[in-house]
């Protein structure tokens, strides 16, 4: 079976929907198809200052989501990043390898050096991307499922792959992003121009898995809408109903013109009120069930350690591989 492989970071209280439509709903669905692997990068993480506390806790807040939102970890692989040291040891070989160029055209380096100021971003965040790579390049997983924000890192891992296997013989399997038709990129919903991101400056226009229900349909119901009256898709002149019906058809088995035509003729609220519906529906149950999965963490902590056992033997048999071809001496 073909591997498949993704992470989300454990740097907020709770995943947000576009991480849950841009990657947890597919990867829920390749776990059928694929031998897959879901990690949380909390290496990734500190690339910006954290607290030792929350990160304790947002990766177990991480890890019950993804199980509660359909992730099965006695099928998939489920662990943490920083129990598996290969992730950190491909990395330096891949940042040998990349241009320092090649790293500064990063678009997400680029906006999350300049919200730090040049003089305080780390050269983490410089490196993250090729530990990325290294985080795939490892499991030689033939799909990466993320959302669109992520192409350009999938990009630069094809392209170290390919200069790894050309300079040192065929190793890695060149990874393919698998991108969802609907959800790939969410707008906040104050702010439908900007991608849904924790970092936002208003939590109004965050929609967190774990929020309660009614802040949740209090948010959607208040949601930035366009000049206008008409329910229709347009990116460019009306990008919060645009941001809303993207939604709807992530969750829904409409189709973005299906939607088009059911609101034809209504206003922006009947919208609304119906995508609360269906978004609060949808949700519940997966925040109970990882509330309750919440109330023990040693299981949690448990099928975290399991997983990553299960992961190294993959990652260590590649790095082995890795180092051989580089001509590093093995201990004897
Ligand atoms: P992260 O933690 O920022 O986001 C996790 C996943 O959620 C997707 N996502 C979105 N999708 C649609 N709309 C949005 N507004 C939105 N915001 C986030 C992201 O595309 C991602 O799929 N660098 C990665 C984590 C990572 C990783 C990896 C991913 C580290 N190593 C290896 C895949 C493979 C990141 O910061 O994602």
């Amino acid at each position: 079976r073909h591997r498949v492989l993704s992470g989300m970071q454990p740097s907020a209280d709770s995943l947000h929907l576009g991480n849950y439509l841009g990657a947890l709903v597919n990867w829920v669905t390749v776990q059928d198809d694929f031998d897959a692997y879901f990690f949380i990068p909390d290496l990734h993480a500190i690339t910006v200052p954290q607290d030792p506390e929350d990160m304790v806790k947002r990766t177990r807040v991480a890890a019950a989501q993804f199980i509660a939102g359909g992730i099965d970890p006695e099928r998939s692989t489920l662990f943490v990043q920083s129990q598996v040291p290969e992730h950190a040891q491909l990395a330096w070989i891949l940042m040998c390898m990349t241009g320092m160029g090649e790293a500064q055209r990063m678009t997400q380096f680029k906006d999350k050096a300049a919200r730090q100021g040049a003089e305080a971003a780390g050269v983490g965040l410089l490196a993250y991307p090729m530990l990325m790579a290294a985080d795939i390049l490892l499991y030689q997983p033939h799909g990466v499922p993320v959302g669109d924000d992520q192409r350009q890192h999938v990009e630069l891992t094809r392209d170290l792959a390919q200069r790894f296997n050309s300079r040192f013989g065929e190793t890695f399997v060149v990874p393919t992003g698998f991108y969802p038709e609907n959800g790939a990129r969410i707008y906040d919903l104050q702010n439908p121009t900007s991608k849904m991101s924790k970092s936002a400056e208003s939590p109004n226009g965050l929609i967190n898995l774990l929020d309660d229900p009614k802040v949740i349909a209090k948010r959607i119901k208040s949601a930035v809408t366009d000049d206008g009256t008409e329910v229709r898709f347009d990116r460019e002149a009306k990008p919060g109903v645009s941001n809303l019906l993207s939604i709807f058809a992530a969750f829904s088995e409409r189709t973005i013109p299906e939607l088009e035509e059911a609101y034809a003729g209504k206003m922006y609220g009947h919208l609304k009120v119906d995508l609360a519906e269906v978004v609060v529906e949808r949700l519940a149950p997966i925040r109970t069930r990882a509330l309750e999965l919440l109330d023990d963490p040693a299981e949690l902590d448990r099928l975290l350690s399991q997983g990553a056992l299960k992961a190294r033997e993959v990652a260590g048999p590649v790095l082995a591989d890795v180092y051989s071809k580089m001509g590093f001496q093995p201990p004897s």
